[in-house]
């Protein structure tokens, strides 16, 4: 057998598929497209609506090699020869094309032939009732029958998850020989232990298991295969675990090089050296597909990972942040295939170690507090740490709950977990409390006691500016009233009304309410609780009673504008996404008439050219005039059609998913423009951080456009009309203006200086005197340390036996020290070096320097004037020492 590169496997697998007429793609993103996942865990999850036949594929045969990330035994990396979190899965996939007829020799052919696996080496399983597969395996392949096993629906039954499609399916085994063997005297074919290697699994994908358990056949009989990549390679590359595959030991190397250890000599550190190849391999995958470390879904596990690089890290005795430094040898294992990790390398970078700096800042404190309190556990003789403690280290310390019950696990303690979820439902229920706090108004009851006893305000706004209704309810000053008289404050429930209250960032509607001879004017429209509109504003003619008729009209064109802002947003969040990957989610939004403010999470500031990008986007979707389109699903369904939803967001059983085309799917219950043509030019005006990771972004759309757009041509004119030339010259012209601004900046504060220095040596004056020689002691404001020298000589020209202290008191408060002797003056006793330490002390600062010469300085001026006025004791003290 020819000793392949795990690169020369991939391309092998996929030519052998395309000869067969399967379409190769690129491996699709570790981020399904599929709630019921948190990642792509096989090379069939792309593909589930084309088994399911919920879509028609455009082929009916497909090969990849497929990102895959399986997390349900991460504490098993390291420690046994297979297990990883990222792995390659070769696959290919028949939707309702060939099938098993064909797959199976497929498979042997290629193992065999293109490989050049000993057959004699190999084995099969085969579902226990089978009997097609058996057949096909027996007279079609020719494996003799003793080599096929059945075995039940634990081995050779396979489906992504309890529902969806699935299938029996026939695994292709390796035997590694009795070397790696447990012993046992049962080890044969399905044993869990090295010798019998499954490395090729066929899914007959035939059924969907609903809820309930129930299989109903599949519209079409499909195939879905699945090799792992590191697998094939251990056994070609004959090398005992996948780590020391080609694909895995550069990054084992560099990781042994960085924490100092040699590979093979400490079983303990290689598992640790493992760990931190798999993890960072994985990290830097989950992060090129937008995964940030969060405390939730996909991010939590990123962080987990990262944080269990960290500590391994440290376990080697690495303290220092180290991780970023593998991220070379993951690019060049790997990155040719997957160009994603060399396209986002910075974010990767830029990820990882905000992470670990987090994370190592409060590594060694939670360790502690944990080594603490495990013995306290072990002083009374317990076996378990409380889960209130498990909680500090999670919500104070960073420690993933699962990290914490590994480290204990490895002293043989357990965590009470019950107490940890106990302690985190305290919290949240705290939460929960401070937040109704602030957001209590006063008149709540008014609202509740409303919402109780009329039925829930419809709103007929989606289509209607107008409508007749009923005055439900009149309230002011948080209670109910009759009737609300000219010039009053005052709030009216209607039994129908097309004016939208603030919601979902939205803002609320403004316009009139009208009754014969009555107007009242609607400022602002909101909902103090579910299902209550309730319209605040002023009746500015007649009066309006309970039970009056009235016509509600908005104000269409503020609401138009309002509009405009809010399709405009969708358009944005899709197009951001695009730009800056799919981790961008909303986190806050803000809807108004003349702008919209949109935050989302990304690590980084958006570049310019990223925000330019994302403006040409929307620009695009408003030129095609796509409709708009709102349907009214179950929340199941909308989430099955990938709609954005918030997070944390909670949404009724039915929802309204707003589309815009094929561009955007999205939740919302706001109002929207027709057709993306309404919205006109969308422009980012500004953009910048709000927070950790949160970034905001306001732009004008539509109407307010146009004068933005005005006033930037207006100045765009006028500076050209100052600065002379033309548009295309602008930036050059004021460029050079800029610099030459600096330097007669410069030259003039030389003149300044200068014209400051001769005065200096005429109003400069000694303040003491000892054994002859004179004390100067001047202060002087924005002058650098070099200015003082230039002035120590000046003054020198007039006072040549003169020890001179300066000061220069910066422009941030700070202050520059020189001490300046001459020859003749030390002879006598005078030492600028200890003058200058001595008054630098009293500054609370520092310096010193030869008997001639000294500088020093101190952070502040705060103590200048009384330094300056105990020098020239300080002087006197060290001329009588220096005598
Ligand atoms: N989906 C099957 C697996 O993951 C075959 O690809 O094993």
């Amino acid at each position: 057998m020819e000793r392949r590169s795990g690169k020369e496997l991939r391309e092998l697998f996929l030519n052998f598929f395309e000869e067969k007429g399967c379409k190769r793609y690129h491996s699709f993103s570790l981020v399904p497209d599929d709630p019921t996942l948190l990642f792509t865990i096989a090379g069939m999850v792309p593909f589930k609506p084309y088994f399911l036949g919920l879509k028609t594929p455009e082929v009916t045969r497909a090969t990849t090699s497929q990102k895959c990330v399986r997390t349900n035994d991460i504490e098993n990396v390291g420690r046994t020869a297979r297990h990883h979190t990222f792995f390659e899965m070769l696959g290919n996939f028949s939707f309702g094309d060939y099938f098993k007829n064909e797959v199976i020799p497929w498979a042997w052919e290629f193992l065999t032939e293109r490989v050049g696996l000993e057959p004699e080496r190999l084995y099969v399983t085969i579902y226990l009732d089978d009997d097609e597969a058996f057949d096909i395996w027996h007279n079609k392949v020719g494996i003799p029958a003793d080599r096929i096993f059945r075995l039940g629906e634990d081995d050779n039954f396979w489906a992504a998850g309890p529902v969806g499609p699935c299938g029996p399916c026939s695994e292709i085994i390796y035997d590694q020989g009795p070397e790696f063997s447990c012993g046992k005297p049962t080890c044969t074919v399905g044993c869990d232990c090295d010798r019998y290697l499954e490395i090729w699994n066929l899914v007959f994908m035939q059924y969907n298991r609903d809820e309930n358990g129930n299989l109903t056949p599949l519209p079409h009989k499909n195939i879905d295969t699945g090799m792992g990549l590191e697998r094939l390679a251990s056994v070609v590359q004959r090398v005992p675990n996948d780590f020391e595959t080609d694909l895995f030991r550069p990054i084992m190397d560099k990781a042994c090089e960085l924490v100092g250890v040699k590979y093979g000599e400490d079983p303990k550190k290689d598992m640790a050296v493992k760990v931190i190849s798999d993890h960072i391999r994985a990290s830097a995958f989950m992060i090129a597909d937008g995964i940030l470390p969060t405390n939730e879904g996909g991010g939590y596990v990123l962080r987990r990972l990262i944080r269990r690089c960290v500590r391994y890290g440290r376990l080697l005795g690495i303290d220092r942040p180290f991780l970023t430094e593998l991220l070379p040898v993951v690019r060049e294992s790997i990155g040719d295939e997957y160009h994603e990790l060399v396209e986002q390398a910075s974010a990767i970078e830029q990820v990882l170690s905000t992470e670990e700096e987090r994370f190592s800042r409060t590594l060694a404190q939670g360790s502690d507090l944990m080594d603490s309190e495990i013995a306290k556990v072990e002083a009374a003789g317990g076996k378990e740490l409380p889960g209130d403690v498990a909680f500090v280290l999670y919500d104070t310390f960073g420690f993933p709950l699962e990290l914490t019950e590994e480290m204990c696990g490895e002293r043989g303690i357990t965590v009470d977990k019950d107490g940890f979820e106990a302690a985190m439902e305290e919290q949240r229920e705290r939460a929960r409390a401070s937040s109704k706090q602030t957001s209590s108004v006063i008149s709540k009851n008014v609202y509740t006691e409303l919402a109780d006893k009329i039925a829930p305000s419809p709103f007929c706004g989606y289509t209607e500016t107008k409508c007749e209704a009923d005055v439900k309810a009149v309230i002011m000053n948080g209670a109910l009233a009759e009737s609300a008289s000219e010039g009053e404050e005052a709030e009216l429930v209607l039994s129908n009304t097309p004016f939208y209250g603030e919601k979902g960032g939205q803002v609320g509607d403004t316009g009139t309410i009208t009754a014969d001879g009555a107007v009242f004017e609607v400022s602002d429209t909101v909902y103090p609780v579910a299902d209550l509109i309730v319209h605040k504003g002023k009746v500015v003619k007649g009066s309006i009673k309970t039970g009056a008729r009235v016509t509600a009209e908005i104000d269409a064109a503020r609401r138009a504008d309002i509009q405009r802002h809010h399709t405009a947003t969708h358009l944005l969040h899709e197009a951001l996404a695009r730009v800056l990957g799919k981790h961008v989610r909303q986190a806050g939004s803000l809807v108004t008439p003349t702008f919209l403010r949109f935050d989302f999470n990304h690590f980084a500031p958006v570049s310019l050219d990223e925000l330019r990008e994302a403006e040409r986007i929307v620009y695009e979707q408003v030129l095609k005039n796509s409709p708009v389109t709102t349907r009214v699903m179950p929340i199941e369904e909308a989430k099955k059609t990938g709609a954005r939803a918030l997070f944390d967001e909670k949404y009724g059983d039915e929802v309204r998913v707003l589309g815009i085309s094929d561009f955007s799917t999205e939740l919302c219950g706001g109002t929207h423009v027709k057709n993306t043509g309404e919205i006109g030019l969308v422009k980012i005006i500004r953009e910048e951080g709000i927070g950790s990771g949160i970034r905001r972004i306001t732009a004008v759309a539509g109407t307010q456009a146009l004068p933005l757009f005005q006033a930037y041509g207006t100045a765009v004119m006028s500076l050209v009309t100052m600065v002379g030339g033309d548009l295309d010259s602008l930036m050059d012209r004021v460029g050079a203006m800029v610099d030459e601004k600096k330097v007669l900046e410069r030259k003039n504060r030389e003149l300044q200086v200068k014209a400051a220095m001769s005065e200096i040596e005429n109003s400069v004056k000694p303040v003491a005197s000892v054994n002859g020689v004179d004390f100067i002691a001047e202060k002087f404001d924005n002058i650098t340390p070099d200015l003082l020298r230039q002035i120590g000589d000046r003054i020198r020209n007039k006072y040549p036996n003169a020890m001179m202290l300066l000061a220069g008191v910066g422009s941030e408060g700070n202050v520059a020290l020189t001490a300046m002797a001459s020859d003749n003056i030390v002879k006598l006793g005078a030492n600028a070096g200890a003058l200058l330490k001595a008054v630098a002390a009293e500054l609370g600062g520092k310096g010193g320097g030869r008997p001639t010469l000294a500088q020093g300085g101190a952070p502040s001026a705060d103590k200048l004037d009384k330094a300056f006025a105990a020098a020239p004791k300080i002087f006197e003290e060290l001329m009588t020492k220096g005598k």
